[in-house]
């Protein structure tokens, strides 16, 4: 890792520059389809922020420009680091076993019915020691940085028991102070420990009497989520437990409609989520309460490939509507092995008929009001966080067009270059 120094550094020669530039809120409709392209444009960043953005001949003009270290970067495209707003990045061991068996016909639900699953990700949780996991963890927000992430939810949800769940956050805040990729840790209710499937309802006291209280006195978590889908929490469940979470001062998520339609969505929508996850099986109904509470409709299309399930979410019908749409990699060893999330704005465009422009405002600037940071990060304007990736592409389409490759050539977090794929300084 290396700084930039203290003086003033101007980015040069961007072939084209995605400002993503906007209101403060979500995009939504139209506004999903504008990136705020600049062709030959600059960056002048001072400190962690950003000072100015431009056409280059108005950038350079400036007074703070002269000054400046200028890093000409020769073509590129330049953009804000993604905001990868779902992730469960901290866990133990790959379950590629799961992975053949259900090449060779096992369904997810069976494979979790007969202990694996979460469940099995679980029992590797509760062996590893909280140094290790924070070792992996470093190294896997390592791999976010290279794809071009620079801010990402991590979730808990492998400890299951609260004791084991407390490890996790505290490994995922150590992690955070020790990385400059930034982290935002979520309290994840993902399923319900072994030893107590038969006293749901102990466990679920747990979490609101112990647990939800524990993390906020802690400050180990910013949100709260919930799997509340067929065969996980129920609706009636979830709701007593985001009630809990609110009430303690945490902001709602809730994986949401995945595997069946149970109402989730609509239930989270109207207790004030910032986002509902997943929502393969939403409804039209269920759009509508989203579009008319703000809710943000964050799509996971790497667990719809890896699982093979067909059913891709409907990203038309819910921009069309007027939702703001996030993009997340839902990076995890059950449904979704990636971290690249150009892969997942690949599937996107291809899967779900989203234009190239509207994956990247989806990746970015959505993706971190769906966290609570867009006020800092997701777009490239003054005064906000100078968190950027250069993609070596001509044209920001060829981001998705050119699938399965990683483009990224720098990544800059908070005016710091965090990566360069040929191991040069700026
Ligand atoms: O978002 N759906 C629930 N949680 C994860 C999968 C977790 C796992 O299988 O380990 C998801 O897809």
């Amino acid at each position: 890792m290396q700084s930039v120094g203290t003086r003033p550094l101007l980015l040069i020669n961007c072939r084209q520059l995605l400002t993503l530039r906007g209101t403060a809120s979500p995009r939504s409709g139209g506004a999903m389809g504008e990136p705020g392209l600049i062709r030959n444009g600059a960056v002048l960043i001072h400190g962690a922020t950003i000072e100015l953005v431009g056409p280059l001949d108005r950038v350079t003009r400036s007074l703070a420009a002269r000054r400046a270290e200028c890093i000409d970067l020769r073509g590129g495209v330049v953009l804000p680091g993604f905001v990868d707003s779902h992730t469960h990045a901290l866990f133990a061991a790959s379950r590629v076993d799961e992975y053949e068996a259900r090449i060779r016909g096992a369904t997810y639900s069976e494979i979790a019915e007969a202990g694996g699953g979460i469940q099995a990700s679980a029992r590797q949780i509760r062996t590893m020691s909280e140094r290790k996991l924070i070792r992996r963890l470093m190294e896997v927000v390592g791999r976010f940085v290279e794809h071009g992430t620079t801010t990402l939810e991590i979730k808990s949800g492998y400890g299951l028991e609260p004791a084991q769940e407390l490890k996790m956050l505290r490994a995922i805040k150590e992690t955070a102070c020790r990385v400059i990729g930034e982290l935002i840790p979520t309290l994840l209710i993902h399923d319900v420990p072994a030893r107590l499937k038969p006293r749901r309802t102990a466990y679920l006291r747990l979490i609101v009497r112990r647990l939800i209280p524990e993390v906020v006195r802690r400050k180990l978590a910013d949100c709260f989520d919930v799997f509340c889908d067929r065969g996980y929490f129920s609706v009636a469940e979830a709701r007593t437990l985001l009630a809990a979470a609110a009430q303690a001062g945490l902001k709602l998520k809730l994986h949401a409609e995945q595997l069946a339609h149970t109402g989730a969505a609509r239930m989270a929508a109207e207790m004030g989520a910032v986002s509902v996850d997943h929502l393969d099986h939403v409804s039209d109904a269920d759009i509508r309460r989203l579009r008319k509470h703000g809710t943000i409709a964050t799509l996971l299309p790497g667990s719809v490939l890896h699982l093979n399930s067909g059913r891709y979410p409907p990203a038309r019908r819910l921009i069309d509507a007027g939702v703001p749409v996030a993009l997340a990699s839902n990076f995890n060893p059950g449904s979704s092995p990636t971290l690249n999330m150009q892969m997942i704005l690949a599937l996107a465009c291809s899967q779900m008929r989203m234009t190239p422009a509207e994956a990247i405002v989806a990746a970015t600037i959505n993706g971190a009001y769906a966290v609570g940071r867009g006020d800092r990060v997701g777009s490239l304007e003054p005064g906000k966080q100078a968190d950027l990736t250069v993609m070596d592409v001509d044209d920001y389409r060829e981001i998705p067009y050119y699938f399965g490759m990683n483009h990224c050539r720098l990544a800059i977090k908070k005016g710091r270059l965090i990566f360069s794929k040929r191991g040069e300084g700026l």
